[in-house]
């Protein structure tokens, strides 16, 4: 046996992977965002280069190349619908950075502080729209279908956030009805048009979907977790937003489940009354620690995960589809 240790080499997590194998589309899909983020109105591509300049994971036009590429589909086709749910997504951050008075995104300044909201706001309308468009250029109805659908549900899941915020008796099935529909349909309808333009059959795209919708779930999870507990730089947002705005996430409902009667006094001051002093972040994340509510969330978001998993066994095997299935782990564990 040889004495000489062997360097095992650092492990690229599934999302670089992805991103190394899909390089080549992914370029394309890029190519297509600068294009379509144009316009005489310079406002529009300062803003919207500002936000997308700064990166982000792009995780979910790397589920639409992986989708469709799976199903060996047609990848210029997927180039456009890729480009189109990440437009989607940005005009999501836009309006959500607004709407949460966030002030950090990707690791700058949000958007709504540097050019102010209403700029923000008009600027992910015509982000939305652009999406539309790329849509149109492909013309599926299918598409159109999915993708129009899983934008409506978006809104609807911001909007029924609003209705939950400040309130302590939102249940967890509630909690779930928002993060599903704020965030998993977009990851859902991401997969679901790989195998939809690839001609696979209504079972394989519904499991694409299943897969998508499970796993957006789980990182939405993850994303409230991070809320409380992540590192700033690393996170590249501010902690402790979902808290000043009192929203009611997963972390917030396995303390409150429970709490003494002080915590719960806690609770409603700083979340119901929004009345909250400077150490009260550090408490409640003390609290959430005591009651063990991250270990309950993360086991909350490995069910999700294991479905997401579930759901995949009906895609056809290949690396690509180790790599998806790998992906549910990282989207738990990341730390960003
Ligand atoms: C942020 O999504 C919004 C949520 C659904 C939590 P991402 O975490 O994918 O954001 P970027 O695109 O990587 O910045
Ligand atoms: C994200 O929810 C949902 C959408 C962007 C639609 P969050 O409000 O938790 O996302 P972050 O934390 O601001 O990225
Ligand atoms: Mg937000
Ligand atoms: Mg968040």
């Amino acid at each position: 046996m040889s004495d000489i240790a062997v360097q095992s080499e650092t492990p690229v997590n599934p999302l670089e992977e992805l991103g190394n194998i899909l390089d080549s589309d992914m370029r394309a899909v890029n190519t297509l965002i600068l294009k379509y983020m144009d316009s005489p109105v310079k406002l529009i591509p300062q803003l919207a280069s500002y936000l997308i300049a700064a990166g982000g994971k792009r995780i979910r036009p790397l589920l639409t190349l992986a989708s469709t590429a799976i199903y060996e589909g047609d990848m210029t086709r997927a180039h456009r619908l890729a480009a189109s749910v990440e437009f989607i997504h940005t005009a999501t951050l836009l309006h959500d950075d607004v709407v949460d008075g966030s002030e950090e995104r990707r690791g700058q300044d949000a958007a709504n502080l540097v050019f102010g909201n209403q700029a923000s706001v008009l600027v992910g309308d015509f982000l939305f729209s652009r999406a539309f468009q790329l849509m149109t250029e492909d013309g599926s109805l299918d598409v159109l279908r999915i993708l129009s659908n899983a934008s409506a549900i978006i809104a609807e899941g911001e909007v029924m956030q609003l209705t939950t915020a400040n309130n302590l008796s939102t249940t967890m099935d509630e909690y779930l009805q928002v993060i599903e529909a704020k965030t998993a349909a977009l990851f859902a309808a991401a997969c679901e048009v790989g195998p939809i333009i690839a001609g696979a059959d209504t079972a394989q795209a519904k499991a694409m979907a299943d897969y998508g919708l499970n796993m957006g779930i789980a990182f939405q999870i993850a994303d409230d977790t991070l809320d409380y507990m992540a590192q700033r730089e690393k996170l590249g947002k501010t902690i402790g937003d979902d808290f000043r705005e009192g929203k009611i996430t997963a972390p917030v409902l396995f303390a409150l489940a429970k709490a003494d009667d002080q915590e719960r006094k806690f609770w409603h001051r700083t979340l119901v009354d929004l009345n909250q002093n400077d150490d009260d972040l550090q408490e409640a994340c003390t609290t959430i620690k005591k009651h063990n509510a991250i270990e309950s969330c993360s086991n909350l978001a490995m069910t999700y995960k294991c479905k997401a998993i579930e759901a995949l066994r009906l895609a056809p095997e290949t690396k690509l589809r180790n790599l998806l299935e790998e992906l549910t782990d990282y989207t738990i564990t990341r730390k960003f």
